[in-house]
């Protein structure tokens, strides 16, 4: 039986108990960040309290308890996105960015040369474009983009003639502007047949529906605490044991080596050699009390609650505002995500955001780090309403009362 009760995860997160302008908070950011339940901010508490110590360098108690509460967190994470090789495969970072610059300055530095072409898509998060460009100006790398059609999908028609001499194809599964979920299965198959690895974008995903890396067939996997209900300050990136031990050590430091001497140093086995300098043990804890939080909800049960609302908020929009209210994105829920970018007639997204503001409603104006797609729908910004796990069908009467407002007094 389902133990999924939108409900009583809205009861379990403090933030949304706030009121703001003299209303309670009503939040539509997740696709930015998302709202820590209190188990998340309790474990790391209590960490704080009880075995706050550095991690695999101490012999004392608490050191001991930190480190097994860090690498337990890895273990997890491994699980949780049914990781084949379990935690030796899964490197904490700071967020998705440094995941993709990971990427690119250890694996693509090592594994591409000259001509070598990395194929991103033009709905890609800047994480996702900027690190290759500068892989591109350091070795003369091509970075190539799959074109997005004009109903916010991925033009495939071509995807064997763009795959010509690509080495990585690297692509989100949900874009953070349009929602459109990209068929990463399909993409996977396409790109080995090549020849070529693949690495997913999970930042808009992982926190929204089931993660299978395995079934997935996929090389490299990146997504970030903060989105998927734990704290900021600590990513993901996950690879294959078999690629992980090709790739040389991004950041130096302590806590990476296994050997300095004055004329040179040897990296870590595994994992340590990505994790230079103390790395973010609390932020750990509180993002194995996230997974498991999310675990015990059911991912199944996290997508097909979100894909209701969806399905309903892109519903009443249409019929509230009758075309003043664009939404840039599918309108198909099998194609898309909770994330919706709005366009509205005559009022400049920072506009909608502050009208928006004063029902107490949170949502992001702006070209959401992805300006390539911007661009190509002739867009300067959106206003972007965005559910997570505790989004209720009531959040989205308070966002049509905010646009209904902020259409009569700009539009
Ligand atoms: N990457 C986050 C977003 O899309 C911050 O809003």
């Amino acid at each position: 039986m389902s133990s999924f009760n939108a409900l009583r995860v809205r009861a379990d997160v403090p933030e949304l108990r706030r009121f703001v302008n003299g209303r309670r908070i009503t939040y539509l950011d997740s696709a930015s960040t998302s709202l820590p339940p209190r188990s998340v901010i309790e474990a790391m508490s209590r960490y704080y309290e009880l075995r706050h110590a550095n991690v695999h360098r101490g012999v004392f108690q608490t050191a001991n308890e930190a480190t097994e509460a860090y690498e337990g967190s890895r273990s997890a994470v491994a699980r949780f996105i049914n990781a084949p090789g379990g935690g030796d495969e899964v490197v904490f970072t700071k967020n998705t960015t440094e995941s993709f610059n990971l990427i690119a300055r250890s694996w693509g530095a090592t594994h591409m040369r000259a001509g070598d072409v990395v194929l991103v898509t033009e709905m890609e998060h800047h994480a996702n474009i900027v690190p290759w460009f500068q892989l591109r100006d350091a070795i003369g790398i091509e970075v190539r983009f799959i074109p997005v059609s004009d109903d916010f999908r991925l033009e495939l028609r071509d995807l064997d003639a763009l795959l010509r001499d690509v080495k990585l194809l690297s692509v989100t599964a949900t874009s953070n502007v349009l929602g459109t979920k990209n068929p990463v299965e399909e993409l996977a198959r396409a790109a080995h047949a090549r020849g070529a690895l693949i690495a997913v974008d999970g930042a808009q995903s992982v926190a929204h529906g089931p993660t299978d890396v395995t079934k997935w067939d996929i090389d490299f996997l990146a997504f970030s605490g903060h989105k998927v209900l734990g704290p900021t300050g600590i990513g993901v990136l996950w690879t294959r044991q078999g690629v992980l031990d090709t790739m040389p050590p991004f950041l130096g430091g302590g806590g990476m080596i296994a050997d300095v001497r004055t004329d040179g140093f040897l990296p870590a086995a595994g994992v340590a050699r990505f994790e230079a300098g103390t790395p973010p043990i609390a932020e750990a804890v509180g993002l194995h009390a996230a997974i498991r939080y999310l675990d015990a909800l059911g991912m199944a049960n996290v997508s097909a609650h979100e894909d209701a609302l969806t399905a309903d908020a892109l519903t009443r929009l249409s019929e509230t505002f009758n075309g003043r209210v664009r939404v840039v994105g599918p309108c198909d829920t099998r194609e898309r995500g909770g994330v919706i970018s709005l366009d509205v007639a005559g009022v400049h997204p920072h506009d909608v955001a502050q009208v928006l503001d004063q029902f107490a409603v949170c949502v992001r104006p702006g070209h959401h780090c992805a300006k390539p797609l911007m661009r190509r729908f002739a867009l300067a910004a959106t206003a972007r309403a965005s559910f997570g796990p505790y989004s209720l069908r009531r959040d989205t009467d308070v966002l049509l009362e905010g646009l209904e407002a902020a259409l009569k007094l700009f539009g």
